[in-house]
């Protein structure tokens, strides 16, 4: 099926090197927010909107009326602005319908009583090869589970945004090694996105700048991935993407936003309810390796 390419406006975070997206169907000026960046400020515990703000600003000025705000997975590395972005559009959130066991993993580490049961924190939750429209644009859902289990791409024609299933061309692949992520999944799932026409564009959530390369790049072609990405070119057998991606994974440390990424967006960007004083609080789960540390 051919239809118009969609509007794609790209919006960088340099704190978190997360590419956020507005996308939108020139026909009829209805879009979507992809992976919507929610400022904040660790060191301080300050949550602010100005990145959102430059978005809702984008569509307004192209007189975009937003339909959605569609989240590739629960991510590890910023909080979402997704209900921020919700309340001013009414746009429903979406997500991939796997969140069900991300939350299932991490309600508890966080005690998180208050997320719903059955992923109801989320408006919509996307089965793999489900279609919705933004206009007319047909959206195309396509589950890529082994950076998580819910992760999903959203293809627009051939537009594909990847989350982090991959990375650019010229720097690699996401980690594998969060509860519920798998390599050899991974692996899978990049196959499929990368079996894709060669000229299908591919959108990225994240971009860290390859060696060699002094700017952000966040957009690649099946084409340059096949060619070009060291984890994954053809050629690469899924034992040896396997054996690589276990070992750099266990030279790696905890993602900075961690801890308060997964538990903001496990509940679809909410915060925690405020306790009795009030104020909203993050928590952070103590692990003690030696029990006398923190007794
Ligand atoms: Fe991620």
């Amino acid at each position: 099926m051919s239809q118009p390419a969609p509007a794609i406006r790209a919006f960088f975070d340099e704190p978190t090197n997360t590419v956020s997206y507005l996308v939108w169907d020139t026909a009829t000026k209805r879009g979507a927010v992809i992976d919507p960046v929610l400022d904040w400020d660790n060191r301080s515990g300050t949550a602010d909107t100005a990145f959102a703000d430059r978005m809702l600003a984008a569509a307004a000025e192209n007189g975009v009326a937003i339909d959605w705000v569609l989240e590739t997975h629960a991510h590890a590395d910023h909080l979402t602005a997704a209900p921020y972005i919700k309340a001013r559009t009414r746009a429903p959130i979406g997500i991939g319908e796997h969140i069900r066991e991300v939350q299932a993993i991490f309600r508890p580490v966080f005690h998180a009583d208050d997320v719903k049961p059955g992923g109801g924190d989320f408006d919509r939750l996307f089965q793999d090869a489900e279609h919705f429209a933004i206009g007319t644009l047909d959206v195309e859902v396509i589950h890529t589970p082994g950076h998580t289990p819910a992760c999903i791409a959203y293809k627009i024609g051939d537009d594909v945004f990847v989350g982090d299933t991959l990375f650019m061309h010229d720097y690699g692949t996401a980690r594998a090694d969060f509860p519920g992520g798998n390599a050899r999944t991974l692996f899978r799932s990049m196959k499929r996105l990368l079996a894709l026409p060669p000229h299908t564009r591919l959108w990225m959530c994240h971009d860290y700048k390859a060696p060699g390369r002094d700017q952000f790049a966040w957009q690649s072609t099946v084409a340059e991935q096949r060619a070009h990405n060291p984890h994954v070119k053809d050629g690469t057998t899924e034992d040896e993407f396997v054996a690589f991606r276990t070992k750099r994974d266990s030279t790696l440390s905890a993602p900075l936003l961690l801890l308060p990424a997964i538990q903001v967006n496990i509940r679809a960007g909410r915060f925690p309810p405020a306790e009795s004083n009030g104020v909203r609080y993050l928590m952070v789960p103590v692990t003690a390796r030696n029990a006398a540390a923190v007794e």
